[in-house]
């Protein structure tokens, strides 16, 4: 209650106190409308704050509902982001394995080739018997010889010794054998014997 009203509610009670009974009505009368205009007041500023109230409550809401949104989104930005980063490692990793593999696989090669010398000379040699005993050393060779391949290395030297010195006919073909090793030394005999003696 404000000083005015106060002080009008003091004034009606002295008035009333003082006057006769017309002044007593116009008192009450003036009382009447004082408390009126109180509760309309108090009415007016009860729906004003009601009225705020829930304008403050709609807009926490709304803020609530766009700081909602926003942690979503960047929640599946992230998750989005930890996809490619999971993909994109997983093939690194991929890679990596595939060239360690392919790494070892031209280590263990060449280690291969370290331990067991290909036997270049007895190839080159062997290029122009193949036609005949076969590039794997299993044909018979005009149908007549015998497989060159897996032959003790002393038996193929000591044959192909023979057909060039003109000693060794075997099948009646001697002497074509002969022509085929007439210009090999003996290093590349014993080369060419050692590369059909391995197949
Ligand atoms: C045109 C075919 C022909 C060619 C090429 C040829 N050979 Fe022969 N080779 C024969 C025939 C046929 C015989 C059997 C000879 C005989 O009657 O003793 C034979 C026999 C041999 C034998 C003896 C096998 C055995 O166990 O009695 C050896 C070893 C051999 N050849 C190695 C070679 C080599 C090494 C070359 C290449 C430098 C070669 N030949 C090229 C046809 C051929």
């Amino acid at each position: 209650m404000n000083k005015i009203t106060l002080l009008s509610l003091v004034t009606a009670t002295v008035l009333f106190t003082a006057c006769g009974e017309d002044a007593k009505k116009t008192v009450t009368d003036a009382a009447t409308s004082v408390s009126d205009s109180v509760k309309e007041t108090a009415t007016s500023v009860s729906d004003t704050v009601k009225e705020t109230a829930t304008k403050a409550v709609d807009a926490t809401k709304e803020a609530a509902e766009a700081a909602s949104d926003k942690a979503a989104e960047v929640a599946e930005a992230a998750s989005d982001k930890a996809v490619e980063v999971k993909e994109a490692t997983e093939k690194k990793a991929a890679d990596a394995a595939t060239a360690l593999k392919e790494r070892a696989a031209a280590t263990t090669e060449a280690v291969k080739e370290a331990v067991t010398p290909e036997n270049a000379a007895g190839k080159a040699a062997y290029a122009k018997c193949a036609g005949c005993h076969g590039a794997d050393g299993k044909t018979k060779a005009l149908g007549k010889s015998p497989e060159v391949a897996g032959q003790p290395v002393a038996t193929l030297v000591e044959a192909l010794k023979g057909y060039k010195a003109g000693t060794r006919n075997i099948s009646g073909m001697g002497m074509l054998m002969k022509g085929q090793v007439a210009s090999m030394d003996d290093a590349t005999i014993t080369a060419v014997s050692e590369y059909m003696s391995a197949m």
